[in-house]
């Protein structure tokens, strides 16, 4: 029997019935659910959403392969329009869109001059701090606007362009991991996969510390252990979970880490070895930008494994979809009645509430610090 778009589309009720619309999902349809804006939806005031600051650290700004030498790109998050380029050196550039001369937004219709960017309107030339060197029709610059202003910080590993975001300017406070697999030519180039979760940030990394919601929301036979641990920017957690493959539940290894709120990766190990490489990034404060990026080793997903390799790969991404239910429509609360068995939600908190800089009297860190 064949499924109604329309029905299926407005289904969120419970878990059952949600993973009967995502099983019934495939390709591009599937795709265009995961980045569909959603309508109808509560706003970020009633969500509470408004309330969660951005937290500082490093985010991915888009793949590397997606900033060509020359090329300018738009970008929103953290709930700011950006610029990015690349100069002919080769080396990705962020600042701030709009023209500090009379506001152009420089992402739509900016050029690369050299390692510059020029604004489509009068062509004032930009460097990667934000501070104009160049204005070709004119002999003098306004000294306001060639101070150093909006530039941001940026990286490039692992295949991705990163930009460093602190609410107060602030240096990076810790380098970008990068691994040793990502580029390696016995490993898989990355099997991509994208999101727009309707959430501050906070939620989708909150997942990792309730235990509880393995069994409700993914269907899994029991809780899974886990052991979290958390040090100054970074989170590990080592997880032993039956894994869904086409012959059956295996015991599997995982293990997982972020670096700061926007860095994580997780390997799997037990079927098939599997890096995920994910950057996860608040466009505003009820809308964030997942990337999955996958790499597997090559022998694996040749030959006789190659099914299983696959199939991990959709248990993953079929997991994230069943949480992005969850996520799109919760409302963010700031004391949490916890009760045994959640998993280590509060400390979870206490790390995580590091990273927000600018809130000051933040709700539940209290009780997660007692
Ligand atoms: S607005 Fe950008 S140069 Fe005038
Ligand atoms: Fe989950």
């Amino acid at each position: 029997m064949g499924h109604q778009h329309g029905v299926t589309a407005d289904a969120r009720t419970a878990p059952v019935a949600v993973w009967k619309i995502l099983g019934a999902m495939r390709g591009e349809e599937l795709a265009n659910w995961r980045m569909a804006r959603i309508e109808n939806n509560a706003s970020a005031q009633e969500r509470g959403a408004d309330q969660v600051p951005y937290p500082f650290g490093w985010f991915v700004a888009c793949y590397t392969d997606e900033l060509a030498v020359g090329e300018v790109k738009p970008m929103r998050y953290f709930g700011r329009e950006l610029v990015a380029w690349r100069g002919e050196d080769g080396k990705a550039r962020i600042i701030d869109a709009y023209c500090r001369h009379l506001g152009a937004h420089m992402g739509h219709g900016g050029k690369v001059h050299g390692n510059h960017l020029e604004c489509p309107f009068h062509a004032w030339r930009y460097d990667d701090t934000g501070s104009v060197n160049e204005i070709p029709y004119s002999r003098s610059i306004p000294p306001q606007v060639k101070k150093p202003c909006g530039g941001w910080p940026t990286a490039e590993a692992n295949g991705f362009v990163w930009i460093w975001y602190h609410p107060a300017g602030e240096a990076p406070k810790w380098d970008v991991e990068t691994f040793p697999e990502v580029g390696s030519a016995d490993w898989t180039p990355y099997d991509r996969y994208d999101w727009y979760i309707h959430s501050p940030l906070q939620f989708i990394a909150e997942n990792a510390a309730d235990l509880a919601h393995f069994q409700y929301v993914h269907g899994t036979a029991n809780y899974p252990e886990a052991k979290l641990t958390f040090h100054e920017h970074l989170r590990t957690g080592l997880v032993h979970a039956k894994l869904g493959t086409p012959k059956g539940e295996i015991d599997g290894e995982i293990s997982n880490a972020s670096f700061g709120p926007g860095q994580a990766w997780t390997r799997f190990r037990g079927i098939s070895d599997t890096l995920l490489v994910a950057g996860l990034t608040p466009v505003d404060h009820d809308l964030v930008r997942v990337r999955f990026a996958f790499t597997q080793p090559k022998s694996e997903t040749e030959g006789p494994l190659a099914g299983l390799a696959r199939a991990l790969i959709r248990d993953i991404v079929k997991q994230f979809d069943q949480d992005k239910v969850i996520w799109d429509r919760q409302r963010f609360v700031a004391r949490p009645p916890i009760c045994e068995g959640d998993g280590p939600i509060a400390d979870f908190r206490r790390w995580y509430y590091q990273f927000y800089a600018e809130w000051k009297d933040k709700p539940g860190a209290d009780k997660a610090a007692a």
